[in-house]
């Protein structure tokens, strides 16, 4: 990685590393009936959701392309340290586990679209039955979708991402498309499509 992306990615970090759990997770853990299990999060960053998917009893595997278990590990007791695992790789050729929950959130999308489809294949597959999905995917109308980033990432349609989950059964479906900040700050227009399905087959 050159330096100004690792200064890049240093200050999301930092600024993220104090976000608020994600909504859809809590809803998931506070809602959903489920047993705990083993996790996957998939593009964990620094770690927010891993930490708390960990405090709720999960043992969880967080995966990032870039090195911040350090970040995970600051808000884990030594306890709770023994219920993480740490796999710093791309998610497109790192090995998946069987598991009973995999989290993605803001993470697929950073997916080439020539390889989302297998990465999905993994992903499905290795979720066991009566195990969950909780993420979410771009949409279409994004606002990157009509920048040089489409190139290295996947937009989805509704029906597509509703056909990725054909062999579940979807517990929440939200489609969102608005005006928000950024992590930079600026204002975006985020088209974004959040899912809580349980799998069903
Ligand atoms: C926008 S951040 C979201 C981080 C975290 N999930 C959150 O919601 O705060 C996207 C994260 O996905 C990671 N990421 C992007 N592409 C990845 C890949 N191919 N494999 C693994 N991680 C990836 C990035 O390094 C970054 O930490």
């Amino acid at each position: 990685m050159n330096e100004s992306k690792m200064k890049n990615s240093k200050e999301f970090y930092e600024k993220t590393k104090n976000n608020v759990v994600n909504k859809e997770l809590r809803y998931f853990i506070s809602s959903v009936e489920h047993e705990t299990g083993k996790a996957i999060e998939l593009g964990c960053g620094a770690g927010v959701n891993t930490a708390y998917l960990i405090k709720n009893k999960w043992n969880v595997i967080a995966n990032d392309i870039e090195d911040v278990e350090g970040y995970i590990k600051e808000e884990l007791t030594e306890e709770e340290l023994k219920r993480l695992r740490f796999v710093k790789g791309n998610f497109e050729e790192i090995e998946l586990e069987e598991n009973d929950l995999t989290f993605a959130c803001n993470s697929l999308p950073f997916c080439k679209e020539e390889n989302f489809q297998n990465l999905w294949t993994r992903i499905e597959q290795n979720i066991k039955i009566n195990g969950f999905f909780v993420g979410n995917f771009f949409g279409v109308k994004d606002a990157w979708y009509k920048t040089p980033r489409r190139e290295e990432m996947t937009f989805l349609t509704r029906e597509q991402v509703f056909d990725l989950f054909k062999d579940f059964e979807i517990i929440e479906f939200c489609e969102r498309n608005n005006m928000l900040p950024s992590a930079s700050g600026k204002m975006k227009h985020w088209h974004i499509f959040w899912i809580i399905a349980k799998k069903l087959k």
